[in-house]
């Protein structure tokens, strides 16, 4: 199915000063995407900017997806303006998204601020079936905390300021509950997105505890398809494309530079 596709605004709704909860009715027949898979949305009008921007998605119904993003730059601040009605082109489902857990595994889900974004639909597949641990600045970077709960999973919080939820960082968080949890190290899986710093302290809990895992990796990104170079990563087995072999890779195959 063709991945390019326009899209009409239906909604966007502004969550907080940094977060607009965005809805698009597809045009065009567009194919069903897999969760942590992304879109490439046309931010402005003019040729500045240029370049679409990545944004997974976050859920989908028969006749809309929705997307959460955060104000940014040049492309979000025009893509905050958005008004119900305009039409915008669109590309995707790209990427290759999280492969899902075999029965027996227990996922632990780990995500860091934005990161809980792109595992969102991720967790809806899983239903109740996973741990998330949630972690963010404080309070008001929290996003989608009520629909976390209603979908009932175990799901841990964390502030760095302690202003909701445990306090500390949600790498911290995994460390104490596989501390407390012996028994679930050996039938687990991590699936993790977030900024850097966190996703490389999650690697290394990973590799000590032994734990197989899948991370979403974000990189500045032009074209989207593998066609420009510009959003490599460093793997164990050499250089490559987020938006093409990624944004999802085995946990230990990152080389952290
Ligand atoms: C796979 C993936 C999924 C993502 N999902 C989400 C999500 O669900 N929600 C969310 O909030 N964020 C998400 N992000 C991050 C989001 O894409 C960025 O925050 C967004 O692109 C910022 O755009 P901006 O124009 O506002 O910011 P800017 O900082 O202005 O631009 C972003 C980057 O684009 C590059 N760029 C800008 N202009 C040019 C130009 N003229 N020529 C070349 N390069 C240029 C720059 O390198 C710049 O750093 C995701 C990123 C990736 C890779
Ligand atoms: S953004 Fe062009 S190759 Fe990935």
């Amino acid at each position: 199915m063709n991945r390019y596709f326009k899209a009409k605004v239906i909604e966007n709704l502004s969550l907080n000063s940094s977060h607009n909860l965005l809805t698009l009715e597809p045009l065009d027949p567009a194919a069903e995407p897999n969760p942590g898979q992304f879109y490439m949305i046309e931010a402005g009008d003019s040729y500045d900017p240029l370049l679409k921007r990545p944004f997974c998605w976050l859920q989908k119904t028969r006749e809309t997806i929705q997307f959460l993003f955060r104000i940014k730059g040049k492309g979000t601040s025009l893509m905050r303006a958005f008004k119900k009605g305009k039409v915008i082109s669109v590309i995707g489902p790209l990427g290759n998204g999280y492969p899902l857990p075999r029965k027996k595994r227990t996922p632990l889900i780990v995500a860091g601020g934005t990161g809980i974004i792109s595992l969102f639909s991720l967790i809806n597949k899983l239903s109740h079936n996973c741990h998330v641990f949630y972690g963010a600045r404080n309070k008001d970077e929290l996003l989608l905390l009520n629909e976390l709960e209603k979908l009932g999973n175990k799901l841990i919080v964390c502030t760095n300021d302690c202003s909701f939820g445990k306090e500390g960082m949600v790498n911290e968080v995994l460390s104490q509950f596989l501390s407390a949890n012996e028994s679930i190290k050996t039938s687990c899986l991590i699936y993790t997105c977030g900024p850097k710093p966190m996703l490389q302290e999650i690697t290394s809990i990973a590799f000590h505890e032994g734990i197989r895992g899948y991370v979403s990796m974000e990189e500045n990104m032009a074209c989207g398809f593998g066609a420009c170079q510009g959003c490599v990563v460093n793997t164990i087995s050499g250089y490559k494309k987020v938006c093409k072999e990624g944004p999802v890779f085995p946990i230990e195959d990152i080389v952290w530079t």
